[in-house]
């Protein structure tokens, strides 16, 4: 037998016990002729202890072990004398009777303790030892536990997990699609699903009435802390439902699943908040309100004073920094620097102090009077002590821009705390947008989300100002899901394919089977999908969901343990009817 217990279960309970532990050894300390070895498994970590006396055989395989020996033990738990509180075994220790070896180590290329030494690269090289860190694997128990209280939440109001195929067919719309050649129909290819957008809708026509699934999804996009080009939806769907119905059944699986894993009570409803108002205020689609430092407008009281930058803006706008009217020019000058970064993309920053006495000094006082700049500070609710900064250009890049530095300020000032949690909806997102360089629509969500009913006239007049049934869960700053009300009319359907630029032809070649399948009783349908790694990732308080994923990929697409993408034998080309244009 491999063991009796296992590496976090012995207790005080447990002395004077005989018991086998298997495990990898973390740690090996000689303290005045006694040997310490610390036993690690998923569980925990157990102390083995081998003193002066032992017989010259065990002595010789305990001088062997080396970091991450895998061992078996058996052995006589005993109380501990100097107790550790800081582990759950802490109170006893084995006094080893025997030990064999299972399998020896090689030297781990960096130490598998909490904090490492190992790089990034190094560590995704050997994701193996890396998981077999605590932070990673805590990571991975988290995900584990959000998955079966999802799932049991979801099963208590009767949705049914039914899988949808991985080999589907390309679509132009959303991002671009991973590809599967296809060996028995040359010069044919799969396609791996973005989502399971279009399946989810066939089994409401199906009559299956409420699904969900949790599902790997796979765009080729650029990568960032928070994207994955394969990352897992917990995807769900429901018949006979308007925005209200399917917002209270989420809202209520957030809030069963924040109190059972993370103990944080929610309050329903959750608060709602348009697209206009999270653009306006906070100058992102997924407002972080933990704080609120809201942006103002500032344009009609800053315009028309002969200060050029601001009279030829669309907008002008601030946020308040409480407290910072004490920053120093070189904190201003970097501030600056941040948001002239591309990423950030604003020409300049403009900064007003007021100071403890109420007296203002700014980067525009050669433009406005202290009374202008007091006014200002009237119009943003800014106190004495406090610093503006205020932007001008086009409008929604200067939104944006002050919704980034929002955050930047926030980051400084501490207030965006890993423990709070303000969940939102941003509903009322447009149906469409215009790109410049396309020189056409594309769909907000996707094309299969169905417009406000009162906004259905403007296709013709006004596309830009429809209004979509469809709505995001935020969290935190973090865009955790989103969702619509599907169309669910034909008519209507071919009416958004066609102001998307398809032409009937395309409509039907490309969604023919969805279009069909409206003929035959679609009921009215909507539903939602959540990113499961970064539900994940906020839970467990880290910006990146590479965390949470067993075997991530790096920020180039690369899973650099096995060594992926990589080339396919000149056999396996041929077998595919593939020709590589120009190899690397
Ligand atoms: P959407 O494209 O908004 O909607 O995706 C839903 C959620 O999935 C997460 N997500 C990602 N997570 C990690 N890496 C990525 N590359 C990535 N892309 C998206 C986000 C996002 O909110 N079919 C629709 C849903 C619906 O309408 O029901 C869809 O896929 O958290």
């Amino acid at each position: 037998m491999y063991r009796t217990h296992n590496c976090g279960e012995l207790r005080s309970k447990n002395i004077g016990q005989s018991i086998t532990l298997s495990g990898w050894v973390q740690r090996i300390r000689n303290l005045g002729g006694m040997t310490f070895i610390d036993l690690r498994d998923r569980y925990g970590i157990t102390q083995l202890v081998a003193d002066e006396g032992i017989d010259q055989k065990l002595a010789k395989i305990i001088g062997s072990l080396g970091r991450e020996y895998v061992i078996t033990c058996n052995g006589i738990v005993l109380e501990r004398t100097s107790m550790n509180s800081k582990i759950l075994t802490g109170d006893i220790e084995v006094q080893i009777q025997q030990i064999k070896i299972l399998n020896q180590s090689e030297l781990p290329p960096f130490t598998i303790e909490d904090e490492t030494d190992g790089g990034d690269e190094l560590r995704m090289k050997y994701r193996y030892l890396d998981i077999r860190r605590n932070p990673v694997r805590n990571s991975l128990l988290l995900r584990h536990k959000v998955a079966q209280t999802i799932r049991k939440y979801l099963d208590s109001q009767d949705f049914i997990e039914i899988e949808t195929p991985f080999l589907i067919k390309s679509t132009p719309e959303g991002a671009r699609d991973f590809v599967v050649p296809s060996r028995m129909h040359a010069g044919e290819f799969y396609a791996l699903p973005q989502s399971p957008q279009t399946f989810k809708q066939l089994l409401m026509i199906a009559g299956m009435d409420k699904y969900f699934q949790i599902v790997k999804c796979f765009r080729d996009e650029d990568l960032r802390a928070d994207r994955q080009p394969e990352f897992t939806q917990i995807d769900c769907e429901m018949s006979f439902v308007e925005q209200d119905d399917v917002l209270k059944t989420f809202e209520g699986m957030i809030t069963s699943l924040f109190s059972e894993v993370a103990d944080v009570n929610f309050k329903q409803p959750f608060q709602r908040m348009t697209y206009n108002d999270a653009m306006a205020l906070y100058g992102s689609d997924k407002p972080d309100v933990r704080f609120e430092m809201c942006i103002r407008n500032l344009t009609a009281i800053a315009k028309g004073k002969g200060f050029g930058i601001f009279d030829n803006a669309d907008y002008i706008g601030g946020i308040v920094a409480t407290g910072c009217a004490n920053y120093s020019r070189k904190q201003l000058d970097e501030l600056t620097k941040f948001v002239q970064r591309p990423q950030v993309g604003a020409k300049g920053l403009i900064w007003i102090k007021i100071d403890s006495n109420g007296d203002v000094k700014s980067s525009v006082d050669k433009f406005y009077s202290s009374d202008d700049l007091l006014a200002w500070g009237e119009h943003m609710n800014a106190q004495k002590d406090d610093l503006m900064l205020v932007m001008a250009g086009e409008n929604e890049p200067t939104h944006e821009a002050l919704g980034v530095l929002r955050l930047e300020m926030a980051d400084r000032l501490n207030l965006r705390d890993r423990g709070t949690f303000a969940p939102l909806w941003v509903v009322d997102f447009p149906l469409l947008e215009w790109d410049e360089e396309t020189e056409r629509f594309y769909a907000k969500h996707h094309p299969f989300t169905s417009p406000v009913s009162t906004d259905i006239h403007l296709f013709d007049s006004d596309p830009v100002a429809i209004r979509a049934n469809a709505y995001d869960l935020v969290i935190n700053g973090v865009e955790i899901g989103g969702g619509s009300i599907r169309i669910s009319d034909r008519e209507l359907q071919h009416k958004m394919f066609k102001v998307l630029g398809f032409t009937e032809a395309e409509a039907e070649e490309q969604f023919g089977f969805l279009l069909n399948a409206f003929k035959y009783g679609a009921p009215p349908h909507g539903g939602v999908a959540f990113g499961f790694d970064r539900l994940c990732a906020v839970i467990g308080g880290t910006d990146s969901i590479r965390d949470y994923i067993a075997f991530p990929k790096n920020n180039a697409g690369r899973d650099v343990m096995i060594n992926t993408p990589s080339m396919l034998s000149q056999v396996q080309l041929n077998e595919l009817s593939i020709e590589i244009k120009s190899k690397k």
